[in-house]
């Protein structure tokens, strides 16, 4: 059967503003997304500095598209005048869709639903871009776990089309709705996904990243899988630096939570992969990782 236009997503709830908590990387970039969308997005964040390295971020992210003449200087300024910062969660008490995206620890993302329930206006959609947690954990910290979706985007966010949708059993078919409607509008593409681990990209992406680790420790150099994979398979990165674009951290995080799900064989994490989070060696973002970007 061919989808028609009909059958397409409707916003079933209004959205106007949305809240980003977080200020890393897919914090980041998930409200360029937004704001570039013609959304308002309040950003909460732990401090002043990191909320103005957000902006400096997006900003650069501008500039960028200013260059090369995709933007023009008065749209730059229209996108940042719909940012606006706090350290105060209590500042997300009218946004109409919340999209966490701290760190991958249950229990700072539980306290954090907690705090949403608590704080968020009834009808808000409180949404987590987890990639390793279960969504229906973040739901059980709340009294009002049919508001409750994963979102979860790609890094990075503001260039990668798919945003996989993830429900839970209690989550309502309208909030599943809204946000698939939502992401059309702000240019990507959803994919609905049930809560297991890894959803259906990571389960399917880091048995192959770490499958590429264990290659290299029996002695294949990291450039040759690197080159052979992106010349055989046209995949814009080979796995070691993909490896440092995601980060080794959030790489192992998943590849436990596979293991938990999926168990032996196949999913232990390589041991390299530990040993370089152990040396803090976690990719881009610390300059070092696979490769070296110092
Ligand atoms: N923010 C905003 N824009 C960015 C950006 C960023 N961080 N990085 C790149 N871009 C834009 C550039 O401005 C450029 O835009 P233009 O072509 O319109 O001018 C475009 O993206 C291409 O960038 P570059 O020319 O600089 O470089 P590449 O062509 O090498 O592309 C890449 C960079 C988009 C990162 C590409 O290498 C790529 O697609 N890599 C694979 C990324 C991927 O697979 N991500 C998924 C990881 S898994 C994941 O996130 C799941 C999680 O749970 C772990």
């Amino acid at each position: 059967e061919t989808p028609s236009a009909d059958d397409a997503p409707q916003l079933r709830h209004d959205i106007a503003t949305v809240g980003v908590v977080g200020t890393g990387t897919m914090a980041s970039g998930i409200v360029e997304v937004f704001a570039k969308a013609g959304y308002d997005v309040v950003v909460v964040g732990r401090s002043d500095d990191k909320l103005a390295g957000v902006v400096k971020g997006i900003e650069k992210s501008l500039d960028r598209a200013i260059e090369k003449g995709r933007l023009d200087a008065a749209a730059k300024e229209q996108v940042l005048g719909r940012l606006t910062g706090s350290t105060s969660r209590e500042a997300l008490a009218d946004v109409d869709l919340v999209v966490e995206a701290i760190a991958e620890d249950l229990a700072v993302k539980t306290e954090l639903f907690g705090d949403l329930d608590r704080i968020c206006k009834p009808g808000a959609i409180l949404a987590t871009t987890t990639s390793s947690l279960p969504i229906g954990d973040c739901a059980a910290a709340t009294k009002r776990p049919e508001w409750v979706i994963g979102m979860h985007f790609f890094n990075p966010a503001p260039v990668m089309k798919l945003v996989e949708v993830v429900t839970t059993e209690q989550t309502l078919p309208e909030v599943d709705e809204t946000t698939k409607a939502l992401c059309a509008e702000v240019g990507k593409v959803a994919v609905s996904c049930g809560d297991r681990a890894g959803f259906i990209v990571n389960c399917l992406l880091f048995p192959y990243l770490n499958d590429a680790v264990t290659l290299s420790e029996s002695g294949v150099a990291l450039d040759e899988i690197d080159a052979a994979i992106k010349a055989e398979a046209n995949f814009p990165m080979g796995p070691f630096q993909l490896l440092d674009v995601v980060g080794n951290d959030v790489s192992l995080a998943i590849q436990e939570e596979l293991l938990k799900e999926f168990g032996e064989p196949g999913f232990e994490p390589a041991a390299t992969l530990r040993d370089k989070v152990a040396a803090g060696e976690l990719g881009r973002k610390t300059k070092k990782g696979f490769h070296d970007y110092s």
